[in-house]
């Protein structure tokens, strides 16, 4: 029997189908320390809302780290080694991000994960994040790993079709979910954050998911 108590990984494994997988607590040991680690990443690159192709602004705000984030304005969505609000670029991935995600995905079954990139979420009450499909890697091959910080949400699982059934997986302060393989390219998203304090980050969310992008 796993070791519950042990200093890590804590928790346990909720599969949610195959090649998708719920970590529960895998990141609760190092909580502060990640939230650290964004307060830092922050203090460069500030949270924004950026804005959809079609010109909506997101609910969600956004920052990163990393060799490139994820960004999206008129002009589409893509990665980009430069923030485009400072015109430098991105932050450094903390080495705690990179070692928590391997160890994710490896606990998962994607062994040998190198994150190139993070986007950070923070999620106010009210704000969603409507389904969509993380499909602007280079290798689809690879996995995502999304990690909950603070609030907790509802997250949103479907299929590859954009109109498959949606599974509805509460998430809490540090679960961690991997979705590859045959999931990687399922529909996901967040209902709107319902009010609530946290210890740690007090009346937010934030997400971290960590992507190989190039
Ligand atoms: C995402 O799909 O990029 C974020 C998911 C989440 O906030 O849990
Ligand atoms: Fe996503």
């Amino acid at each position: 029997m796993a070791d519950l108590f042990g200093d890590q990984p804590q928790g346990w494994d909720e599969p949610i189908c195959p090649g998708a997988v719920v970590l529960r607590g895998f990141a609760l040991a190092r909580a502060q320390a990640l939230l650290d680690a964004v307060a830092a990443v922050v203090a460069q690159a500030p949270f924004r809302h950026m804005v959809t192709p079609g010109g909506q602004r997101m609910s969600v705000a956004m920052t990163g780290c990393g060799d490139c984030c994820w960004i999206s304005d008129r002009r589409g969505y893509r990665y980009d080694d430069v923030d485009p609000d400072s015109g430098r670029p991105w932050p450094a991935m903390p080495a705690l991000f990179r070692a928590l995600a391997e160890e994710a995905a490896g606990r998962a079954g994607f062994a040998g994960f190198v994150p190139d990139a993070c986007l950070i979420n923070r999620y106010e009450p009210g704000t969603r994040l409507s389904l969509h499909q993380d499909r602007d890697e280079r290798d689809l091959g690879v996995p995502i790993v999304s990690v909950s910080l603070g609030l907790p949400a509802q997250f949103q699982f479907g299929g590859l079709a954009r109109n498959d059934p949606l599974r509805r997986i509460p998430l809490g302060h540090g679960d961690v979910v991997v979705w590859g393989g045959p999931a990687r390219l399922f529909h996901h998203g967040v209902l709107p954050l319902k009010a609530g304090r946290h210890a740690l980050t007090g009346e937010l969310r934030i997400n971290l998911t960590l992507r190989k992008a190039r």
